[in-house]
């Protein structure tokens, strides 16, 4: 077949613009492509490729021969819009929560569960990011030994809230540092210099929606219904970055070689364990990456079948605008264009 046409909504966006950097790095194969973002950025150029592209407005029509659209704007925009893009035959690469557990959606990690694909009805949705490092994690252990029960505690950058969380922080950052007063915008509270254990809406069991993905996603992603997971989000005032600890409870014993072995085999996971040398995964180094990375490896000791680990990795790469392209790479190698 023809390269195919793609549609990017969000172009402008924190995702959108590394989305469009991999596009080009990776060697996507590309037909035609339109750029879109918000009314407000119309009319603007986006440079891709050597040409300078003109950011146009979402409109119907625009997904009429579009192959592919790629929907990184946020959950209400994603809501209207996909919808109308599947319907228009474009298979949608959905970055929102908006379709993720709706059950004839694939939620997809390549690496865990590109089988899925096979079922898509013209949407797949990528899953959050600190669903996706974790699962990364998870996954090439409990398929030796399945896992029973998790207890993830997250450090997510700013960045995982978009452009203006970024500039929040930075100007924040600032203030107090001239010993100016701050005024949270973005969050409930001052994330310059400070810690918000609280990543979205509370629910009424005291978890948080974002918490409550981390329990729903994975389930879903790995085919696990019965894997209990209990996640704590924290906001950090990191910029690009997710971190993670995990204790995992599998169901046999497991020797911290054995662990190590099997994350180094999987594609898109590096293992960085040497405390001795100070070395372990961090976020300012991670930043940039497309891997997931993996350290502080141990036996977790208030519990016989246990492991402890520390996994990082950049939210904007695998956590959104990798693991979409992968997705859409997927869908050309599995030859489910259209079918
Ligand atoms: N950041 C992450 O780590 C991460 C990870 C996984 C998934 N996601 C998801 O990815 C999506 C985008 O996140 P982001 O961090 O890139 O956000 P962002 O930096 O705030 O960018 C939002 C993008 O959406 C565009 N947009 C806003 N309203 C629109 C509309 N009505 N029609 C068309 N485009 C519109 C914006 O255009 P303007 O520039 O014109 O405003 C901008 O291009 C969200 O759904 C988010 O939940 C993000």
């Amino acid at each position: 077949m023809d390269n195919p046409n793609i549609v990017v909504i969000g172009a402008t966006g924190t995702v959108g613009t590394i989305f469009l950097d991999l596009l080009e790095k990776r060697n996507f194969p590309i037909g035609n492509i339109k750029v879109c973002a918000s009314p407000k950025s119309v009319g603007k150029k986006i440079r891709f490729n050597g040409l300078d592209l003109l950011v146009e407005e979402v409109t119907d029509d625009i997904f009429d021969d579009a192959d592919f659209a790629f929907v990184s704007a946020s959950t209400e925009v994603s809501r209207n819009i996909v919808p109308i893009a599947a319907n228009r035959g474009s298979i949608v690469i959905d970055d929102s929560s908006a379709f993720r557990m709706q059950k004839n959606v694939p939620l997809v990690i390549p690496e865990v569960n590109a089988n899925d694909l096979k079922n898509h009805e013209n949407i797949v949705a990528i899953p959050n990011c600190s669903t996706t490092q974790m699962v990364m994690a998870l996954y090439p252990l409990h398929v030796k030994n399945p896992i029973k029960r998790v207890v993830a505690d997250t450090y997510q950058s700013v960045s995982g809230t978009g452009g203006n969380a970024m500039k929040e922080l930075e100007q924040q950052t600032d203030q107090i540092n001239n010993g100016l007063t701050t005024s949270p915008d973005v969050y409930p509270h001052e994330i310059g210099y400070n810690v918000i254990p609280h990543i979205e809406g509370f629910l009424e069991d005291g978890y948080t929606k974002e918490e409550r993905k981390m329990v729903e996603e994975t389930q879903k992603i790995m085919h696990a219904d019965n894997l209990a997971v209990s996640a704590t989000c924290v906001r950090v005032p990191v910029f690009v970055s997710h971190s993670e600890s995990l204790h995992i409870e599998f169901s046999q014993s497991m020797e911290v070689d054995t662990v190590k072995e099997l994350l180094s085999n999987f594609p898109g996971v590096s293992v960085i364990d040497n405390p001795e040398q100070n070395l372990y995964p961090l976020a300012r180094n991670s930043a940039g990456s497309d891997e997931v990375y993996v350290g502080r490896i141990r036996k977790d000791i208030s519990t016989p079948n246990g492991i402890a680990m520390w996994v990082v990795s950049d939210n904007l790469r695998k956590g959104a605008a990798t693991n979409a392209i992968q997705i859409a790479e997927e869908i050309l190698a599995q030859n489910l264009l259209h079918t």
